[in-house]
C-alpha cells in the first residue's frame, strides 16, 4: 500500500502502522485505560443524522470560517501534538507547510521537536502555541516570550493533563522520549529500516522549548505520563489561567474544557475560545465525548466565545455535524498524524485535501453553500 492508495484516515492509519516502530505507532494510536472514550469520540457522530435540502444552487462552496478573529479557509485545523519528528523526520515542519498551503490554522506543542522561531519562518497561516503550565515559572515565562516574539496568534493552555493518563499500550511497549535504545527497541527499529535511517540521519531528537530548563525528555529518558505528573504544576488554578491570559495579552484559549461550569468560567477570565476536548481519549477514560457534550456548551457560552470541537474527527460529515450544532471550527490530531507518519508533508497535504474534498462534496449534498447555512434544523437525533 502506498500514499496514492490512501482515501481516508483509516488508510493512513494502516500505512503508518506499517512504517512506524510499534512503540511509536502505539503512542499515536493508543489512549487511556480501556480506550472507551477514544472509541466514543468518533462513534458519537453516528448518533445524529444529517437532513439535507435540495435544489439550492450549490455550485460554489465557501468553506471559510472565522476563529480567534482570523479567517481560515477550512473549518477544521491541525491540533497541536507533541514530538512530531519521532513520527516522520520532517515533523512539525511538514504540518506547518501543509496547513499553510490549505490556509488553515495549526498548533505547535510545548513538547514540539521544531522551535516556534523556525515555524514562524516557514508558515503564513494562523498559528496556535499549546502551553503546558510547568512548576518551573522561568520556563513558563520563556515559553510565553518565545511564542509572542515568533508572532503566534493564539495561546492555548492545556487543562486536561494535570496528571499523566494511564496509557497501557505505552507501558507495554516502553515508549519514552527520547526513544530508549534497548535490545527490544533496536529489534523494533530493525523491522522498520526506512524510519530508522531517516531518524538517525536527521537532526538529533530535541525539545527546543524545554531543554534549557528541564533535562527530562532530552538528557533524561521519561515517559509522557511521567512528564505530565512530575514537571507540570498540579496546583494550577483559575487564577493562574487568568494571569497567564493577561501576561500573553492576545487570543487565549483553554484546551480540554468539558463542563458548562468551566466553560462559563472561561468566559469570565476573558478567553477568546474554548476547545471542547478530552485529549483524544488519552487522559480520563469514561469522560464524555466532545461531540456529545457540544450542545450543552454551545447553548451556555456559544454567543460569548468561540467553541471548538476537538476529537474523533475522521470525516467531513463529522465536521459538518459539529458546525451545525454551533461549533465555530473543529480540530484533530490523529486526523493528520497517521498521514504525517505515512508520508511527511505530502501525507499531511493529502489528508487535508481529502478532508477539503469531503467537506465540499458534503456541503453540496446538504444543500449548503457556506458554513453559516448549517444549523440544527439540518440535524436529527436517531
Ligand atoms: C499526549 C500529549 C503529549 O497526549 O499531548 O501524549
Amino acid at each position: 500500500m502506498k500514499i496514492n492508495d490512501c482515501h481516508n484516515i483509516s488508510d493512513f492509519r494502516f500505512l503508518a502502522k506499517k512504517k512506524l516502530p510499534s512503540p511509536i505507532f502505539n503512542y499515536i494510536d493508543g489512549a487511556a485505560d480501556d480506550e472507551v472514550t477514544y472509541k466514543r469520540n468518533t462513534e458519537s457522530y453516528d448518533e445524529i443524522d444529517l437532513v439535507p435540502n435540495v435544489l439550492r444552487g450549490v455550485k460554489d462552496i465557501d468553506l471559510s470560517t472565522t476563529v480567534f478573529g482570523k479567517k481560515i479557509s477550512l473549518p477544521v485545523y491541525c491540533a497541536p501534538t507533541a514530538v512530531q519528528r519521532l513520527f516522520h523526520y520532517q515533523g512539525e515542519r511538514a504540518v506547518a507547510k501543509a496547513a499553510s498551503k490549505f490556509g488553515t490554522m495549526f498548533g505547535v506543542s510545548s513538547l514540539s521537536t521544531v522551535s516556534v522561531e523556525e515555524i514562524q519562518k516557514i508558515s503564513n497561516s494562523p498559528k496556535m502555541f499549546q502551553f503546558y503550565f510547568h512548576k518551573d515559572r522561568a520556563l513558563n515565562s520563556d515559553l510565553i516570550d518565545r511564542a509572542k516574539n515568533a508572532k503566534f496568534d493564539v495561546l492555548a493552555l492545556t487543562v486536561d493533563t494535570i496528571t499523566g493518563g494511564n496509557r497501557e499500550r505505552d507501558l507495554r511497549t516502553g515508549f519514552t522520549i527520547p526513544p530508549k535504545l534497548t535490545f527490544q527497541s533496536m529489534m523494533e527499529f530493525a523491522l522498520k529500516p526506512s524510519w530508522f535511517i531517516n531518524h538517525i540521519t536527521s537532526t538529533p531528537f530535541e525539545l527546543p522549548h524545554l531543554q534549557n530548563y528541564v533535562k527530562e525528555g532530552t538528557n533524561t529518558v521519561t515517559s509522557i505520563g511521567e512528564y505530565f505528573s512530575t514537571m507540570l504544576d498540579q496546583n494550577m488554578s483559575w487564577k493562574d489561567a487568568e494571569n497567564l491570559n493577561s501576561k500573553w495579552g492576545g487570543h487565549f484559549a483553554l484546551k480540554g474544557v468539558m463542563s458548562v461550569e468551566d466553560a462559563k468560567k472561561a468566559v469570565d477570565i476573558g478567553c477568546s475560545a474554548i476547545i471542547v476536548s478530552n485529549h483524544g481519549g488519552r487522559q480520563l477514560d469514561g469522560s464524555r465525548a466532545p461531540f456529545d457534550q457540544l450542545k450543552e456548551i454551545v447553548d451556555a457560552v456559544g454567543d460569548k466565545i468561540d467553541v471548538i470541537c476537538e476529537g474523533g474527527i475522521k470525516r467531513g460529515t463529522h465536521v459538518l455535524k459539529a458546525l451545525s450544532i454551533g461549533a465555530k471550527a473543529c480540530s484533530g490530531g490523529r486526523m493528520y498524524l497517521y498521514a504525517l507518519a505515512a508520508a511527511g508533508q505530502k501525507g499531511v497535504e493529502k489528508a487535508l485535501l481529502i478532508m477539503k474534498n469531503e467537506l465540499e462534496r458534503d456541503m453540496k449534498l446538504m444543500g449548503c453553500k457556506k458554513i453559516s447555512d448549517l444549523s440544527r434544523n439540518n440535524l436529527r437525533i436517531r
